[in-house]
């Protein structure tokens, strides 16, 4: 399997890396990227090739993946419909919609769409991938082989679960962060060194993912098996419940929902047209 990004920004550097580290050829990697400085740092991985533009490129690979920014999709992909046959074109610009890559492309309809997450920065991402029906199992197996590169990969069948999936797992990072802040500033205001609030914080994050996920439990299991009665616990978590904390996190997944379905639609709009 061949590959070509458009795009050599921090998502494919990531995309690459992993592929290398999994033992895959850099012979076998393109990247059209137009910043010489990307292109000086891709150029640093073994045997991959960086090039400013699509027409420098002598043959593209079996599956191109779309790696710039939503807002250049439009231009990136004005050169590419015409040299596509029978690739697979992946997608993992958040928000774009397969009928508007595929509009921008001719009307090539071959297109994996897919939302990575930041953790796929340090190979430790989770990225959802809808397929096109009638997709080959080869190619379908060559996208799942480039996606865990960055970490595990799910597949959804319908393109419109990708707004909750961004909302979950692309989003998700974000909601962890902000509970991780408030931990810590609470840490801070019972009398905690910074320092020790922040790794008091971190380590507990951590574990509690670790102890998740080497776990057969549910979460609401394992986190009733750290309430005792009458204990620390329950009194945070009946404090919690009285706030609507869960309502709130709930309200506002159910926001970014929202908005993913909304930028989709201005994201594909043609100029003047939205
Ligand atoms: N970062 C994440 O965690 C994350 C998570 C989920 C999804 N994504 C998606 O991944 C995609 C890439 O994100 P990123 O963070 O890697 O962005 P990035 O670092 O900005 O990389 C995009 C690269 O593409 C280059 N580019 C612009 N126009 C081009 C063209 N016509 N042909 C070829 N290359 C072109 C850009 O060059 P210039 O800098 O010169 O414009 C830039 O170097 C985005 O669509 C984003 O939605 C990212």
């Amino acid at each position: 399997m061949k590959i070509t990004f458009i795009g050599g920004g921090n998502m494919a550097g990531a995309i690459i890396g992993g592929l290398l580290r999994d033992g895959f050829d850099g012979g076998a990697v393109s990247v059209v990227e137009p910043l010489e400085t990307a292109r000086a740092q891709l150029s640093k991985h073994a045997g991959v090739t960086a090039v400013a533009g699509l027409a420098e490129l002598g043959a593209i690979g079996d599956v191109v993946v779309l790696a710039v920014k939503p807002q250049q999709m439009r231009g990136a992909l004005q050169p590419l419909g015409a040299r596509l046959q029978n690739q697979v074109v992946l997608s993992i610009a958040a928000g774009l919609r397969v009928t508007d890559l595929a509009r921008w492309l001719g009307g090539y309809a071959r297109i994996v769409r897919c939302m990575p997450n930041t953790p796929a920065l340090i190979g430790a991402g989770i990225t959802a991938a809808c397929a096109p029906a009638g997709l080959a199992a080869e190619q379908r197996a060559g996208v799942e082989r480039i996606l865990k590169a960055i970490g595990k990969v799910v597949w959804v069948d319908d393109e419109a679960q990708l707004d909750a999936v961004t909302a979950i797992s692309g989003s998700g990072p974000a909601y962890v962060f902000y509970f991780m802040e408030a931990i810590r500033d609470a840490a801070c205001a019972l009398g905690l060194a910074p320092a020790t609030a922040a790794e008091l914080t971190l380590e507990t994050v951590l574990g509690a993912a670790r102890l998740a996920a080497a776990s057969s439990e549910d979460v609401a299991i394992l986190r009733e098996r750290v309430t005792s009665k009458g204990g620390t616990t329950e009194a945070a978590l009946k404090s919690m419940h009285a706030n609507g904390v869960k309502e709130s996190i709930m309200r506002a997944v159910n926001a970014a929902n929202d908005r993913s379905r909304a930028l989709g639609i201005e994201l594909g709009a043609e100029p003047g047209k939205y």
